[in-house]
């Protein structure tokens, strides 16, 4: 007798439906593309706010005094240096890894340097928070320089997350402009709900796993072309375009063949997502100063076909479209523009697991059974 499927409470795919989980850190509003962290607006942030004084307001739920934004600072930039054996492991991967498998590998590593990375108490899971956010981008930037063939640039405690990575990356000292450019996108990426690998991130820390365990899955969550890796293809479909005559057809041919075009579309926005609003101005200004201003042109016409199509659908700009040709015209590499997304989203990811410890209950969706029931176990021999 085939026994009846338990019934299960909701079924909701892809959980767009369900509410898994309380935060203070950011609040979103879909229908009215309104993003606050902590209760202010994403654009006051970007336009007056620094990276490391948005992390300190997402762990603190606060905004920092002058001496308490200093002493934070100064706390992350003691942490930028990594153990030496990690950089032998950076040496260890090939070359050709993509460097957002490289980067899931080396948070991973971290742990087995951290003497507190299964001290599970909240003073340590601050302090394991401050050493993601500041080694990060030296995981990046190493790795970067490693398939490259050049030394590794040891980080300068002197200088902020933004301006030192650059540095780390290129051997050269950034311009002001370069390094507050960079700054404001890890102001806009740097939290955003429950999306899939902060929800990633809190599974695997409601297990009472540990916080190097959770920035580990949160970083594979991020990779998917669906989430963070989108930037990429972003800018990989501009150069495939290459030309803003030939826009038109390419998008069309796209939407024919019900393909999608990467940075547009967003789970919970149906309206303009406010950083893609902030980015577009901010992209156009980057893009003049540094001669890339045809691709910021293509982008504009990309979206203007976009809003003619398919904004009926609630389907605009995200973040990942105006970030590309930001990260771009910084002269940054392609496959690095996720891994910039997941060095701002470790302040997100790593709130998250804070959040999620101070009133911990394990996550554990139900799944619905739809196979067969029954079924006799065959002898190897008779198959
Ligand atoms: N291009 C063309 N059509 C689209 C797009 C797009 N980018 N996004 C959604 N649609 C269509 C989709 O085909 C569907 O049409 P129909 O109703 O005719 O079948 C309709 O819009 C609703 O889409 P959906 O798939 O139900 O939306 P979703 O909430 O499941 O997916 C999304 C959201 C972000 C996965 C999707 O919009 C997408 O794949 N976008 C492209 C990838 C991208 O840019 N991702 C970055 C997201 S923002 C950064 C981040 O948070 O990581």
């Amino acid at each position: 007798m085939t026994p009846s499927a338990p019934s299960l409470p909701f079924r909701d795919k892809g959980l767009a439906n369900t509410v898994a989980a309380e935060t203070q850190m950011s609040f979103i509003d879909g229908a009215k593309g309104v993003l606050e962290y902590v209760g202010i607006d994403i654009d006051s942030l970007a336009r007056q706010s620094t990276f490391e004084e948005t992390v300190f307001l997402l762990w603190n739920r606060r905004l920092p005094k002058a001496a308490e934004l200093q002493a934070f600072c100064a706390s992350v930039r003691s942490e930028y240096e990594v153990d030496a054996r990690v950089h032998d492991i950076v040496r260890a991967l090939p070359r050709s890894t993509p460097p957002m498998h490289a980067l899931r590998t080396l948070v991973s590593c971290l742990a087995h340097f951290d003497r507190e990375a299964d001290e599970n108490s909240p003073e340590a899971n601050r302090r394991k928070a401050l050493r993601l956010l500041a080694k990060t981008p030296t995981l990046i930037a190493m790795f970067d320089r490693h398939r490259k063939g050049k030394p590794f640039i040891a980080p300068d405690r002197s200088i902020g997350i933004a301006e030192n990575f650059l540095w780390m990356l290129n051997g050269a000292r950034p311009t002001e402009a370069m390094s507050r450019a960079l700054d404001i996108c890890l102001v806009l990426h740097a939290d955003h709900g429950l999306n899939a690998s902060t929800f990633a991130a809190r599974v695997t820390v409601a297990t009472l796993s540990d916080m190097y365990s959770a920035i580990t899955t949160a970083v594979g969550t991020l990779k998917g072309p669906l989430h963070g890796g989108a930037n990429q293809e972003v800018m990989e479909m501009l150069l495939e375009i290459g030309d803003i005559s030939k826009v038109d057809d390419y998008i069309m041919g796209k939407l024919s063949r019900k393909e999608l075009v990467m940075g547009f579309g967003h789970r919970v926005y149906k309206a303009y997502d406010p950083r893609a609003g902030f980015l577009k101005t901010f992209a156009k200004q980057v893009a003049t100063d540094t001669g890339n201003i045809t691709l910021y042109d293509m982008s504009r016409r990309i979206e203007e076909i976009m809003a003619r199509e398919v904004s009926a659908k609630g389907i605009y700009p995200n973040v990942d479209f105006y970030s590309a040709t930001t990260y771009y015209s910084l002269g940054l590499d392609l496959d690095l523009f996720t891994c910039i997304f997941a060095m701002s989203r470790v302040g997100g990811w790593a709130g998250h697991c804070i959040e999620q410890l101070e009133a911990n209950r394990l996550i554990r969706p139900q799944a619905d059974y739809v196979g067969p029931h029954g079924v006799k176990y065959v002898a190897i021999a008779q198959r």
